[in-house]
């Protein structure tokens, strides 16, 4: 039978398993989805910031279950998904956790330990968060999973040429996952934001056009998901700019983005 998953809708999730929730777009989606009746399984590497999101959830009524867990560590990801599923099957599986790097303020070009750790969190951590639950989920024909990317996953930029390589890896895993398991009944959406206000985007030298707080972000996520949709692109402006800037020819569209200013600075 052709896919349930190209018309349907998922069903409402009991429990979600969000990574890099101590922060940002995670802890913000963790609070958003926080309610009665509700089991939240959280990691991030960073303990005080995860029991701090971990405590204003439970405030919201929602049980939660908090894992010290580096995304990169295949083997610390799966024990910590394979014993929350043994508690409770993962309904939502939000792969967020990631980092952000690139080019100096003067055009220092990107270090290879910095491309090495942005395709071992953005894009290994990822595969490591999926692999463990994704049998799981289309063996019962039910579930969901989310891969945080960008949209600067969908045109190589020169502030940062290894994050956006390492999102538009993320992307396009997602893509073809997304086709492969609508058989099974899995949701697969990519979510690719613009602007967020965190700590992540907080770190650019240059402007944030169209710029949304976490909050609504996690409202976006959460509808677009509650939708079923196959990918969610936001603010809408940034479904646009790609595309405009793919029709340019491409030194054109290059000289465009040199514009922007140079300069990521450091995540603490
Ligand atoms: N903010 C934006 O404008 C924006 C735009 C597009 C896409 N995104 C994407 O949205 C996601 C969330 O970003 P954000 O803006 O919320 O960033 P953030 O504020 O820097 O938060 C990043 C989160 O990822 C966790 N993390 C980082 N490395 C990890 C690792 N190795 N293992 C486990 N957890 C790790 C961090 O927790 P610990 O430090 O505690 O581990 C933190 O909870 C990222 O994938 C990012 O690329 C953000």
């Amino acid at each position: 039978m052709e896919s349930l998953t190209l018309f349907g809708r998922p069903p409402v999730p009991e429990t979600i398993a969000i990574t890099g929730a101590s922060r940002g777009i995670g802890r913000a989606l963790a609070i958003e989805y926080a309610d009665a009746g509700r089991t939240l399984f959280l990691s991030a590497r960073k303990r005080e910031r995860l029991q701090d999101t971990a405590e204003d959830c439970r405030a919201f009524g929602a049980a939660v279950e908090t894992a010290v867990v580096d995304v990169t560590d295949a083997d610390a990801v799966r024990s910590w998904l394979l014993d929350a599923e043994a508690v409770k099957p993962i309904d939502l599986l939000i792969a967020n956790a990631g980092v952000s790097s690139g080019t100096g303020p003067n055009r220092e070009p990107e270090t290879e330990a910095g491309l090495q750790k942005l395709f071992d969190v953005n894009f290994q951590g990822v595969v490591n968060t999926i692999q463990p639950i994704m049998p799981l989920m289309a063996e019962r024909k039910r579930g969901q999973i989310a891969l945080i990317t960008s949209a600067a996953g969908y045109r190589g930029v020169p502030q940062s040429p290894g994050y956006a390589a390492s999102k538009a890896a993320a992307r396009v895993y997602g893509e073809g996952l997304r086709a492969y398991l609508a058989e099974d009944g899995v949701f697969i959406t990519v979510v690719s934001p613009g602007y967020v206000e965190t700590d992540m985007s907080g770190r650019l030298a240059g402007p944030r056009p169209f710029l949304i707080s976490a909050e609504k972000a996690a409202r976006i996520i959460r509808r677009g998901l509650a939708a079923g949709r196959g990918d969610i692109v936001f603010p809408f402006a940034f479904r646009l700019v790609p595309l405009a800037v793919s029709l340019l020819p491409a030194r054109f569209g290059d000289r465009l983005l040199r514009r922007y200013p140079y300069g990521i600075a450091e995540d603490k």
